[in-house]
């Protein structure tokens, strides 16, 4: 159990307008930080002003990328509870990261306790109206100053929060993705699994290409034989074809996605036989000319449940469900965000309470 000092504002910033939030474009009053020195472990564990960082310009993170980050959400309900989905798979998630990028581990229930004790002391930036949540990014960065390719020994864990609306502009309406045939984002034996900015940055080049054509995200094939479906650029993908759902399995290339294994415990649990493999792009393709290609969509923590209208793959291009939300899409989507919001009851244990707002 941590021991969190918490040091106020002396003054708290204006509330924004919440019918105009974006995603993660505005920080609340007050961060989380914590260090980590070889001496001491990971200690001084506390929630201070929000306020910009003094770090060394030969810090490891900005020369080596030494880091990692996670994402998730607090949900205010109509009865005016705060709550947090899943936070400990994210907790879980972070501390496997911290193995594949050789950052020291922050026990599970030390994490989950920093992100309730941020919340609760930024409560009132949870926003109200229907669709809005405030958006939790922990994060881990490197410390060391010195310019050697080497694991740092001082690390800082910070966490900020936003409050946001939908990641897309388009909200619930389907996205075009573009399916990535130059680069790619992971390959077996490096970083795709780990929630690292690294990977990110990879991906940013196919991105902004994707996006002068008109595309909201690409679409990941495996980096060895660009053949095989993998992820989109800010959540996992899933397409249902001949009444089967198929997403690639989360084998060290993909991340693992939160939002993406609740859906498929939720999909198990109504029925659906869900197949975790391999999955050809051209085969994607094949149902979706041939009309077997009922539904696709993406899972991530902001993105929530996210309908695809439309991939294109080497100029071949398929429309699915007349561009339209599919049944089983909609239904996750209400499922998830109906136990998130609390409209509906948590039957899997996954919401954990924070505080009264
Ligand atoms: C999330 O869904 O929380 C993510 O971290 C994806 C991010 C790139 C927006």
């Amino acid at each position: 159990m941590l021991d969190i000092k918490i040091t106020k504002a002396a003054a708290l910033k204006q509330k924004p307008d919440e019918s105009k939030l974006g995603f993660g474009m505005i920080f609340t009053d007050h961060m989380f930080l914590m260090d980590y020195t070889p001496a001491q472990g990971w200690h001084e564990p506390r929630v201070v002003p929000y306020a910009p960082f003094q770090l060394d310009p030969a810090c490891v993170v900005f020369h080596y990328a030494q880091e990692l980050f996670e994402g998730l959400k607090a949900y205010r309900t109509a009865g005016n509870t705060i709550q947090l989905f899943r936070p400990d798979c994210n907790g879980q998630r972070m501390f496997d990261s911290c193995d594949r990028m050789c950052i020291p581990p922050i026990p599970v229930e030390d994490f989950v306790q920093a992100v309730k004790t941020l919340v609760e002391v930024e409560k009132d930036w949870v926003p109200h109206i229907e669709g809005s949540s405030l958006y939790i990014r922990p994060f881990i960065i490197a410390t060391d100053v010195g310019m050697g390719v080497h694991a740092s020994k001082n690390y800082t864990f910070c966490i900020i929060c936003s409050p946001s609306g939908a990641y897309y502009p388009e909200g619930i309406d389907p996205v075009r993705i573009y399916v990535e045939d130059e680069y790619i984002r992971a390959a077996p034996g490096l970083t795709g699994a780990a929630k690292c900015g690294g990977n990110y940055a990879a991906s940013v080049k196919a991105g902004e290409l994707a996006e002068k054509k008109g595309f909201a995200q690409v679409l990941w094939l495996d980096g060895v034989e660009k053949k095989y479906v993998e992820e989109v650029g800010a959540m996992n993908i899933l397409f249902k074809i001949d009444g089967k759902i198929y997403t690639s399995a989360c084998v060290g290339t993909v991340l693992p996605g939160v939002t993406r294994r609740s859906c498929i415990e939720l999909l198990r649990d109504w029925g659906y036989e869900v197949i975790e493999g391999k999955l050809a792009i051209a085969d994607v393709m094949k149902a979706g000319h041939e009309g077997r290609l009922e539904e696709v969509f993406g899972t991530g923590t902001a993105a929530v449940v996210s309908p695809v209208k439309e991939l294109d793959w080497k100029g071949d291009k398929v429309f699915i469900n007349d561009s339209k939300i599919g049944p089983v899409t909609q239904k996750l989507y209400d499922t998830m965000t109906g136990m998130q919001w609390g409209r509906l009851a948590d039957n899997k244990g996954w919401i954990v309470p924070v505080c009264n707002g």
